[in-house]
């Protein structure tokens, strides 16, 4: 493929990247969003594979490293539970990242690179190296930690090392020195010590930094992990000076960098205090003697028939939804018992918390799955002014997201999140397996309210229950 051919072709796939990224924002344009990714996906990959800067020796190597990549990632896909889908994208970053790092370490030890460029443009190209690789070493190491905690297979509770900031801040100033050695050096085997004793660093630094962040901050870490990612894939890019890669990977970063932003505002936390870590565990903060802290009244537990009945005698439903939901794959009997519903005439919409779940727009995956339509699909601040004017509002497999401690405890390790108000309706009714708490691990004062009842089990058996009840 000629040099002009591929350059049209990458400014092609860059404008369906551009197209997929709008498509994506909105649910009815997704599909065509996804679409215009992937086609634009494939012209990236063909030009680049049959493109000038591939030499005919190296695509048998290219083709067969695809295959490879290719049976992995096919069989990762079809195998995942949507549950584990947070697992297995921080599992992805953490290979963007070490893509960026050993990408670095080729093109520092291959002498006919370091050969193309001389004067200013050397050092240009050096910098690139070393700051690929450091961004490349703390995302795959951050990212690694992430896949641990989202998994359970690390305790959700942060590490706080004592002067962990200032440890952070040697560290920094430590990269910087190297970063200079490593400039001035004449051959790459002086380079070597200095990259290698930053890459130790930033691998650490990408343990310590995620290890400080507490469970309550992860959905925050998520998408930063999916910005940094997207900024290691940049730098790849200017390692080898391959024009798409940079513009991807920027995309890719300021999507990811907006999308944490999103999330802070979402649980009310500065983008700062959630890299300093520590926040999100019950003994974070102490609670005062006397407090609200401790939910106080009874829990009312009721049967599939009598949430049935609530449900019948309802004129406004909303239904909140969560992580349990995903874990029961409940949305298609969701759905049913919607479709039941609104057929005898009952208003019934969808309040979605942005954490919903264990990724971004987890649960509108879901109900979109399910062919709810969008339009009785509403986020939080578009429901939460209507829950008292709302009969009954059904929680589904949902916790951290409805606690009314975020209001009305100052104490509390989610206090000022916003959350959605279903104490407010007349009947709240909440569908779990027992009274344990959510990701955060606190205490849902909710389930202890008046107007409150409790539908113990299974999120898909007791709906199917109660889509029986309301059928006959
Ligand atoms: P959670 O607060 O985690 O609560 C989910 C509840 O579902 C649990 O209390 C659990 O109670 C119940 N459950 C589990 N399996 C169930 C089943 N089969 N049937 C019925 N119920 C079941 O979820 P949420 O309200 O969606 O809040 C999300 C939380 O995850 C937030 O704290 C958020 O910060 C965090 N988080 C979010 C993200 C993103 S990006 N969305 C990423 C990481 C973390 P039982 O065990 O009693 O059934």
């Amino acid at each position: 493929m000629s040099a002009s051919l591929a350059t049209v072709s990458y400014i092609g796939a860059t404008i369906l990247f551009i197209l997929s990224l709008g498509g994506l924002s909105n649910q009815e344009s997704s599909r065509r969003g996804n679409l215009f990714g992937m086609i634009g996906m494939t012209i990236a990959v063909l030009a680049t594979v049959f493109g000038p800067q591939v030499g005919a020796a190296g695509i048998p190597w290219i083709i067969g490293a695809m295959l490879v990549g290719g049976a992995v990632g096919l069989y990762a896909a079809r195998t995942v539970q949507m549950t584990q889908m947070p697992e297995l994208v921080a599992l992805m970053h953490s290979m963007v990242g070490l893509a960026a790092m050993l990408v670095g370490f080729a093109t520092f030890i291959d002498p006919e690179a370091a050969k193309e460029f001389t004067g200013s443009a050397k050092s240009i190209h050096e910098m690139e190296i070393y700051i690929g690789i450091l961004i490349g070493a703390m995302t795959f190491s951050g990212s690694i930690i992430a896949f641990g905690k989202l998994s359970g297979r690390i305790g959700g509770n942060p590490m706080l090392l004592p002067g962990r900031h200032w440890m952070n801040l040697a560290g920094l100033l430590v990269v910087i020195y190297f970063g200079g050695v490593f400039m001035e050096s004449h051959s790459i085997a002086d380079a070597m010590t200095p990259v290698l004793v930053m890459t130790v660093i930033a691998l650490l630094f990408g343990v310590h930094m995620v290890m400080a962040i507490g469970g309550a901050d992860m959905p925050v870490v998520v998408s930063m992990l999916n910005s940094y990612s997207g900024w290691a894939a940049a730098a790849t890019g200017f390692m080898l000076s391959n024009d798409l890669l940079i513009v991807i990977g920027a995309l890719v970063g300021s999507s990811g960098a907006i999308l944490s932003y999103i999330m802070c505002n979402a649980m009310n936390r500065s983008f700062i205090s959630v890299i300093a870590g520590g926040f999100g565990t019950a003994s974070a903060a102490p609670k005062p003697a006397g407090g609200t802290a401790e939910p106080v009244g009874e829990v009312v537990p009721v049967n599939a028939t009598e949430a049935a009945e609530l449900l019948r005698e309802a004129k406004s439903v909303i239904i909140v939804p969560g992580y349990g939901m995903a874990v029961a794959q409940a949305q298609h009997t969701v759905f049913e018992i919607t479709k039941v519903l609104r057929e005898k005439g009952v208003n019934v919409r969808f309040g979605i918390h942005p954490v919903a779940g264990r990724m971004p727009g987890h649960m509108n995956v879901l109900l979109a799955e399910a062919r709810v339509p969008y339009d009785i699909v509403f986020e939080m601040d578009e429901l939460n002014d209507d829950f008292p004017a709302t009969d009954v509002a059904i929680v589904i497999g949902a916790n951290d997201i409805v606690n009314p401690a975020a209001q009305d405890d100052p104490t509390s390790p989610i206090a000022g999140m916003p959350v959605l108000e279903v104490w407010k309706a007349k009947t709240s009714i909440v569908m779990k397996r027992s009274m344990a708490s959510g990701y955060a691990g606190v205490d849902n004062p909710l389930f202890y309210k008046e107007n409150n009842r409790m539908l113990f089990g299974d999120a898909k058996k007791m709906l199917d229950e109660v889509l029986t009840v309301l059928k006959a």
